[in-house]
């Protein structure tokens, strides 16, 4: 969730807006953002000054201002055909990637979950596949899609280690990985959100009822007072109260995302926000699916046709982008991190003039 773009700005191109911003975001791309941003803003506001000056035109109310934009609607026949009918281009790559995770997860926790006792015991358990089976895609996706904006920082900060210098072009693959970290965000948020209401909308369902009826039953038969397992209670309130944590900071961070809040706060707030707070949502998160998955890790049981549970897979990445960034935060990293951000270079480079991006 790092960019920061307003509407009008829409025409603005994503190479046009290429930087060699840090990992965690870099002031000069959003320094640069916001003052294209107001560029665009004072272009459209003379133009719409001219149009309502000029001889015949209504005075500056607000009828006249509609028609004001409608003409600059007009105006874009210079934008090529391609770019007026392409919808949400900078979204493609985000929705593309959260299509085919949930794809892939649909299906493997169907294996699992669906299909794994239909064959194996002839059990019916298809009724799981609205709430149960879509709560385990859904989590899954929001973690990894949190996980994408983090994760080209990372090679970002990689890249620029190894180069020594910040005055480099990125691969493009990694600039327009850059570009996307605050759709992969806010996706994220979206998706985490549905997960919080299909979690919280467990109880009401009629087979959770039956199966605490049937519990319930098993229990008397047994002749059992409690039913209460102490480590299980401390578990369930732990997990659920870090996934409320995390989805409360994540929620900030969608706010701030917003163009007007985020041109309201400095760019020290911004950083914070975005990067520190971010990668405080991406920890929780991942506390949240670890004390989820308790001792299920040491449970071989869990391994259905030698597929490991959904969790499993859910952790791998964010974990391994956690592990990069604390790595980062020893002085050794840290040090030449800040030294290369603040245009420290390891060698002179030969010519200045090529350097393509300064940010
Ligand atoms: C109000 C917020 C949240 C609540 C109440 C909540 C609740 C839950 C519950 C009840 C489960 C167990 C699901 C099951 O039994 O299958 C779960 C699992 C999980 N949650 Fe959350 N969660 C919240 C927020 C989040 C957020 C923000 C993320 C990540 C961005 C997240 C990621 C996960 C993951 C990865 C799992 C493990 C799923 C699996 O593989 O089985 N949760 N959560």
């Amino acid at each position: 969730m790092e960019e920061n773009e307003t509407g009008i700005q829409s025409s603005t191109t994503d190479d046009e807006i290429n930087y060699n911003g840090t990992g965690n975001g870099d002031i000069w791309q959003w320094a640069a953002k916001k003052s294209q941003d107001m560029e665009c803003e004072k272009k459209l506001n003379i133009d719409l000054q001219l149009r309502c000056d000029s001889p015949g035109s209504d005075s500056l109310d607000p009828d006249s201002l509609d028609r004001a934009i409608y003409y600059d609607v007009l105006d874009w026949d210079t934008v090529s055909s391609s770019q007026r009918t392409s919808l949400f281009p900078k979204w493609r790559l985000p929705m593309k990637m959260a299509f085919l995770l949930a794809l892939f997860m649909f299906m493997y926790t169907f294996l699992r979950e669906v299909l794994y006792p239909y064959v194996t015991k002839s059990k019916n358990e298809f009724y799981r596949i609205p709430i149960l089976v879509v709560n385990k895609v859904l989590p899954v996706v929001a973690i990894t899609l949190l996980t994408m904006a983090y994760l080209p920082g990372i090679f970002a900060t990689v890249i620029q280690l190894h180069r020594g210098t910040k005055y480099k072009r990125f691969p493009s693959w990694l600039n327009t990985w850059m570009l996307r970290r605050k759709q992969f965000g806010l996706l994220s948020f979206f998706i985490g959100a549905m997960h919080a209401i299909y979690s919280l909308s467990y109880p009401m369902r009629r087979s959770y009822r039956y199966k605490l009826l049937n519990w319930a039953y098993e229990q008397v038969k047994q002749q059992k007072e409690s039913s209460w397992i102490e480590h299980d209670v401390w578990r369930m309130e732990i997990y659920v109260c870090l996934g409320i944590i995390s989805l409360a900071i994540l929620g900030i961070l969608a706010v701030a995302s917003i163009p007007s809040v985020s041109h309201s706060l400095s760019w020290r707030e911004y950083q914070f926000i975005q990067s520190k707070m971010g990668y405080v949502a991406l920890l929780l998160s991942t506390a949240h699916t670890l004390v989820f998955a308790w001792n299920k890790w040491a449970d071989v049981s869990q391994f259905i046709w030698c597929m490991p549970p959904s969790f499993m897979l859910a952790v791998f990445l964010p974990i391994l982008v956690l592990l990069c960034r604390a790595i980062f935060l020893l002085p050794c990293f840290s040090k030449r991190i800040q030294k290369i951000r603040y245009g420290w270079e390891a060698t002179k480079p030969m010519n200045k003039n090529c350097v393509l991006t300064h940010m």
